[in-house]
């Protein structure tokens, strides 16, 4: 790929480290590109970070054809890592198709995020529990207000340096079990990663935080029974001694860090079962102790534990409101691999070169 440079006149000041919090400082610079029927993805550039022109007939604004990743870009001593930027490449090519949208090839996608993070390297922060969160999106920017698909995409690549997504950090949340509003269902957008799943979500966030809950547990659409995601994560429980998460049948995110949790999990010697766990056994379990753990899975909050589950009234609280071993465990070997401090056998670390 060709790509344009414009470097911006004046740069700006970098945030301290250590008040980094989520997504609200950018870098100095982002990538773009075109796409136009007939023409294909062209004028790749590396600009000044800004604002944006679009026409008020842009479709994204009335349709919402847009679709979005996120992954990190990590500095230790040596190096910097990305973490499977392939997986996040691929996971938008598939959103892509659901919402009939312009593909990336993965080749381009990679080659984008890895020029862009080159350009900024110097704003990949290096304290302990931060990172430099990559935010790839594409969207509809033919002017037009039939439905149909567009004949004019944008791809863009901005960068955050963030530390912990929640303000708890690694501690426990508080989660409230949503039996009203749901997420998706299987045959909707559940698996595509499109800025509609979440504007949808955005009700039950505000509901939860309101009765004192950092985020929600989605039920599934159909039966408000079976247990989907938490929040902007996947989840997963250690009931006894075995992981449950839901299972990828068209609801749920397929996420990178569900992903490589469930791998390291496999490896450590832990069955994972991948099934419909309905809310009421779930409770159950909270309270007779047979659930042991839970906890978040995502690229954001990484590993977010679980310390208590509300559902219906019924307020459960999880291995005494404490980060369990298993989940700091899990916390610990996947930030080391991707942090390049522990090996990483499964070759999921990619180093800038
Ligand atoms: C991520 O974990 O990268 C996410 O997409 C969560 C985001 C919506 C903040």
């Amino acid at each position: 790929m060709d790509i344009k440079i414009t470097r911006a006149t004046t740069l700006k000041e970098k945030p301290d480290q250590n008040k980094l919090g989520f997504g609200t400082y950018f870098t100095d610079h982002m990538f773009v590109m075109d796409y136009e029927e007939g023409k294909g993805w062209h004028n790749a550039q590396i600009v000044p970070y800004g604002p944006i022109c679009m026409d008020p007939a842009s479709m994204v604004l009335h349709y919402a054809q847009e679709t979005f990743e996120g992954l990190k870009a990590y500095r230790n001593k040596d190096n910097i890592l990305i973490f499977r930027p392939d997986m996040n490449a691929k996971r938008m090519i598939r959103s892509n198709q659901r919402l009939c949208m312009a593909e990336i090839p993965e080749a381009m996608f990679v080659e984008a995020v890895e020029a862009i993070v080159k350009y900024e390297q110097d704003w990949i922060p290096e304290k302990e529990g931060t990172s430099l969160y990559i935010r790839p999106f594409c969207f509809a920017s033919e002017a037009g207000v039939g439905v149909h698909p567009a004949r004019a995409y944008k791809f863009i690549i901005i960068l955050s340096p963030v530390g912990a997504y929640y303000p708890e950090g690694v501690n426990p949340v508080k989660i409230y079990v949503e039996d009203e509003y749901v997420r998706a269902v299987a045959g909707g957008t559940g698996f595509a990663k499109c800025g509609g799943n979440y504007a949808a979500s955005i009700a039950a966030q505000v509901k939860a935080e309101k009765l004192g809950y950092t985020q929600v547990l989605w039920l599934d659409g159909v039966h408000r029974k079976y247990v989907e995601e938490v929040g902007t994560m996947n989840v997963m429980f250690l009931i006894d001694d075995e992981i449950v998460t839901a299972p990828l049948e068209g609801s749920v995110l397929p996420g990178v860090t569900r992903d490589s949790c469930i791998q390291i999990l496999k490896d450590w010697g832990y069955r994972v079962k991948e099934i419909n766990l309905a809310i009421e056994d779930l409770m159950e379990y909270a309270q007779n102790g047979r659930l042991k753990e839970a906890f978040g899975t995502g690229t954001a909050a990484v590993i977010s534990p679980i310390g208590e589950l509300n559902y219906k009234g019924n307020a459960q609280i999880i291995n005494d409101f404490k980060t369990g071993g298993l989940t700091q465990r899990l916390y610990d070997e996947l930030t080391g691999i991707q942090w390049g401090l522990k090996a990483d056998p499964y070759h999921w670390v990619k180093i800038l070169k």
